[in-house]
């Protein structure tokens, strides 16, 4: 396989966290400057941010609008994070809003993993009630909470999210998701012939 960086290869979203570990204020803020430096379209930055650290009241609530599945081990994560997006700015639609906040998003992922952090999204939640939560104003939406925290030994978990932890990560064969290569449909590049991509 081809080498990529190590922060995206190992980089996992994980279901167990450290519930001693504390999001110190400067870690955190870091965070969020990472995703605020995104690229956008014409500079809109069509992304707005909750954080909620585990202990205050909002974390509680956010807790609570998670789908049953996320809430079983979302609460030890030091944070949750809710990335919403811009979908709209004075009546007009902001088309990339979405796309735009999930590169945030990323970049903030990549800051965690440096600071020694995981993190795990969820679009499993109550939108309805996160918006209402964040009192969102007009056109902006939640689009995903993301449990931030430290990784901790996956025999924290119940038996099945334990199994789940411990597979191994997964993708189908980058061949299924490039179309094309230069002027040749990709499939019919034979693996061998295939040239690496350049670094
Ligand atoms: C938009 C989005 C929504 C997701 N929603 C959930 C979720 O509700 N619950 C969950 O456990 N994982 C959720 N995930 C995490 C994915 O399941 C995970 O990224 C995927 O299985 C690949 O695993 P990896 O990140 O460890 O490589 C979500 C990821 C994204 C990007």
């Amino acid at each position: 396989m081809t080498e990529i960086h190590s922060v995206l290869a190992e980089r996992t979203s994980p279901r167990s966290f450290d519930p001693a570990h504390t999001l110190l204020d400067a870690v955190a803020l870091g965070l969020l400057e990472a995703a605020r430096w995104a690229p956008s379209a014409m500079n809109r930055q069509p992304w707005r941010f909750a954080l909620a650290r585990r202990g205050t009241r909002l974390h509680a609530a956010l807790l609570a609008a998670l789908h049953e599945g996320n809430r079983r081990w979302a609460g030890d994560a030091s944070a949750l994070v809710v990335a919403l997006a811009e979908r709209s700015r004075d009546g007009r639609p902001i088309g990339s809003a979405d796309y735009e906040l999930g590169l945030a998003v990323a970049q903030l992922g990549v800051q965690a993993h440096t600071a020694g952090l995981a993190v795990h999204q969820m679009g499993g939640f109550d939108h309805a009630a996160v918006r209402d939560l964040l009192a969102a104003p007009e056109g902006v939406e939640p689009v995903v909470v993301v449990a931030v925290g430290r990784q901790a030994p996956a025999d924290r978990l119940p038996p099945d999210l334990r199994t789940r932890e411990l597979a191994p990560r997964g993708r189908r064969p980058l061949a299924e998701s490039l179309l094309v290569w230069d002027d040749t449909v990709w499939p019919a590049v034979p693996e061998a012939a295939a040239p690496a991509p350049a670094a």
